[in-house]
C-alpha cells in the first residue's frame, strides 16, 4: 500500500483530480490507485518474478528473525508493535509468529486505509498466530500518527514496510519521519524499508513487467476517474512509460497519451485537452543508499541504530531511534 494520506471524502479526490489535470505539466496521486481493484493490482505485483522488493524483504525478516525480535523486545514492560500500512501482513508474519513461539510480551496493532485489509488480516491472524493480541485499526498513515500518541506507556516499535516511503519526494519524505519522530519516546524504535539504487535495469524491469500488469495499475487511475468522476478516458489512448535515473535514484511513471484527445469529465464539470504524446505523471518509487538514508535520518531528527539486508543486497530496513 501507499502512503495515503487523504481520500477522506470524495472532494479531496475531486480537487486533487481537477488540480492536477489541468497543471502543466500534467500529474495524479499515486494513492488514488489503490481502490479495490488497484489494490487487487498491487497484491498481483507482488507475485510478479520482477518485482523484487517483496521477497528481499521476506528475505530479511527471515534471515533476521531472531536479532529483530531481540532488538523490539521488552522484558519488563512487553511492548506494542504499530504498523502502518499492514496490507495482508504476509511479511510481518515471520517476525509475529517468532514472537509468538517464544512468548514474547506484545500486542500488535496494524493500522491500514482498508478495512478490508485490517479485517483478514485479523482473521487470518486469530487462525494462524491465536496467542497473537491483534488490535487492527482502520485509518490513514497521518490521521492515525495523531491518535498513536496515547501509546507511551510503555515501549512501541512503529514499522513500515515495503519501501512505502518510496512515494514521497525527499522533503515530503522528510516530514514524515519527522512526524513519526515526534510520537516516539527515547526507547521507542521506528523500523523502515527502503529499496536501494541497484542496477538501473533491474528496477526498470520491476516497474515495467512483461506481462503489463504495472501497466494495469498505473492505468487503474483513469478507469477510477472514469468511474468515479463519470469521465470519458479513453485508456487505450495511454501508455505506461517508466523512466529511471540512476543519479537521483528516481523512478517515475508516467501515461502518455498516444493521440491528441479531449476528455470530458462531468462530475467536475471540466474538458481536458491532451496533446499527442502529451503525459500525466503518476507516480515515483524513490531508491536509497545509505548515505541518503542518514540525510534523512539527520534532517528529521533519527539517529540510525542498525540495518539489514537481504541476500541480494537489493533492500534494506533500517531501525531509527529519536535523537
Ligand atoms: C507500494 C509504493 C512501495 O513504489 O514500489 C509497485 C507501488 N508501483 N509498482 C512501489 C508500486 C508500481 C510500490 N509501493
Amino acid at each position: 500500500m501507499s502512503l495515503k494520506t487523504s481520500p477522506k471524502t470524495n472532494t479531496s479526490f475531486k480537487n486533487d483530480v481537477h488540480t492536477g489535470l489541468t497543471a502543466f505539466p500534467k500529474y495524479l496521486y499515486s494513492k488514488y490507485i489503490y481502490d479495490e481493484k488497484g489494490d487487487k493490482l498491487f497484491q498481483d505485483i507482488m507475485n510478479l518474478p520482477e518485482y523484487y522488493l517483496t521477497n528481499c524483504e521476506f528475505n530479511i525478516l527471515s534471515l533476521h528473525t531472531t536479532e529483530i525480535a531481540e532488538l523490539f523486545s521488552n522484558t519488563e514492560t512487553g511492548f506494542d508493535l504499530i504498523e502502518l500500512g499492514a496490507g495482508d501482513g504476509k511479511k510481518t508474519k515471520i517476525l509475529l509468529r517468532y514472537l509468538a513461539d517464544n512468548e514474547f510480551e506484545f500486542v500488535y496493532k496494524p493500522i491500514d486505509i482498508s478495512k478490508n485489509a485490517i479485517d483478514s488480516l485479523t482473521n487470518s491472524l486469530a487462525t494462524e498466530l491465536p496467542r497473537v493480541t491483534v488490535d487492527g485499526e482502520k485509518g490513514m498513515y497521518f490521521e492515525v500518527l495523531e491518535r498513536l500518541q496515547k501509546y507511551d506507556s510503555r515501549k512501541k516499535v512503529l514499522m513500515v514496510l515495503g519501501s512505502n516511503i518510496g512515494n514521497l519526494l525527499h522533503p515530503k519524505a522528510i516530514d514524515f519521519l519527522t512526524k513519526l519522530k515526534g510520537i516516539m519516546g527515547p526507547e521507542d524504535l521506528l523500523f523502515m524499508g527502503f529499496d536501494q539504487k541497484k542496477n538501473p535495469q533491474t528496477i526498470l524491469d520491476a516497474y515495467n513487467d512483461a506481462t503489463g500488469v504495472t501497466a494495469a495499475f498505473n492505468k487503474n487511475l483513469l478507469h477510477r476517474i472514469n468511474r468515479e468522476l463519470s469521465a470519458n478516458f479513453n485508456v487505450d489512448n495511454f501508455k505506461h512509460w517508466e523512466v529511471y535515473d540512476p543519479e537521483s535514484g528516481t523512478a517515475k511513471s508516467f501515461l502518455v497519451a498516444t493521440e491528441a484527445m479531449e476528455v470530458s469529465i462531468k462530475a467536475l464539470d471540466l474538458h481536458i485537452n491532451f496533446d499527442i504524446w502529451e503525459t500525466i505523471h503518476t507516480e515515483i518509487s524513490q531508491k536509497y543508499d545509505d548515505k541518503t538514508v542518514q540525510w534523512l535520518a539527520d534532517s528529521a531528527g533519527l539517529t540510525i541504530e542498525t540495518s539489514f539486508k537481504d541476500e541480494k543486497g537489493y533492500y534494506k530496513n533500517y531501525v531509527f531511534r529519536r535523537k
